[in-house]
């Protein structure tokens, strides 16, 4: 992997929550998804055809799009699962876990989104990032494997059944990425700023990531200094990686 410079420090004034590697697999897969959600919904919505602007300007068919940038979807998800063990390992360990005072994070959520004062919560991800990474994760398999069933097949009842799941997981879908981006992009007060974790070097103000992720700051933090203080470079802290 390609050597970053160290992964933040109270002096630099930011922290990085993030690897490069991460940071890119993230765009990636975004920019892909971004392609299949937008002609899967011109599909669904009757507009067959009718080229949307991305097959008038590629001259390719919407349905060949999709279909195409379905398949590479599919392989980027089973190179993703092997290549990134580890990395998905440490993801289903820091989603799927449950601490005292969730409960209390999520009933103060709704207003802390607009005054930034959030409750404290451990861990790399808040509550309901850990919900929402579960909820993406398992949409997103359903919708790709029954994509692959489409592809394959041209008829027939399962093909029927498919199409509806496939149907159903981009209704889902898109109201978790719409969530998400709604989150993350910053536009809401308390979350203003978040956006840098994942993009443009993945660098997040201190004082952003301590509002929304106190107990891994402060620990990121922590062992920057006592990295400092052996000597060594940092380059570990982005846990989940
Ligand atoms: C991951 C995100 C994906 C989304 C959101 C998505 C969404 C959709 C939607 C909404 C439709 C129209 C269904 C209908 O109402 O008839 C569709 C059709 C289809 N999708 Fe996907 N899809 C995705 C991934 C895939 C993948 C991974 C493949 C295959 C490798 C695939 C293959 C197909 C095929 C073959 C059709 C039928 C196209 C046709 O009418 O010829 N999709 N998709
Ligand atoms: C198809 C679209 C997308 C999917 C499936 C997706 C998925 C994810 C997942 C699973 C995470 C892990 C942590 C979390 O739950 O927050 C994440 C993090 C993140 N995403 Fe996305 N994302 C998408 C699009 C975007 C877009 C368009 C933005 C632009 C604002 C964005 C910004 C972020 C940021 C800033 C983080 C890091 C949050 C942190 O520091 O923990 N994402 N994304």
């Amino acid at each position: 992997m390609a050597t970053e410079p160290s992964s933040g420090s109270a002096v630099a004034g930011y922290v990085r929550r993030y690897n490069r590697k991460t940071r890119w697999f993230h765009a990636v897969s975004y920019t892909i998804l971004v392609v299949l959600f937008g002609t899967g919904w011109w599909l669904t919505l009757g507009n067959e055809g009718r080229p949307s602007i991305l097959a008038r300007v590629s001259g390719v068919p919407d349905t060949r799009i999709h279909t195409l940038t379905g398949w590479v979807s599919a392989a980027v998800a089973v190179v993703g699962l092997l290549a990134g063990r580890r990395a998905l390992r440490t993801f289903l360990d820091e989603s799927v876990r449950s601490d005292p005072g969730d409960l209390e994070w999520f009933r103060r959520w709704p207003v802390a989104v607009l005054t930034g004062r959030f409750p404290p919560h451990r861990g790399h991800f808040d509550p309901g990032q850990r919900l929402f990474n579960l909820a993406i994760a398992v949409c997103l398999l359903v919708v790709i494997a029954s994509g692959v069933g489409l592809a394959w097949l041209s008829g027939g009842s399962l093909f029927t059944v498919l199409v509806r799941v496939h149907r159903w997981g981009t209704y889902v879908g898109t109201a978790l990425i719409l969530g998400h981006v709604t989150i993350a992009s910053g536009i809401l007060p308390g979350y203003r700023g978040a956006w840098k974790s994942m993009h443009l070097g993945g660098r997040l103000p201190v004082q952003v990531a301590r509002r929304l992720w106190p107990s891994s700051t402060s620990s990121s933090l922590r062992g920057n200094r006592s990295n400092e203080g052996s000597g060594q470079r940092d380059q570990g802290k982005d846990r989940p990686s």
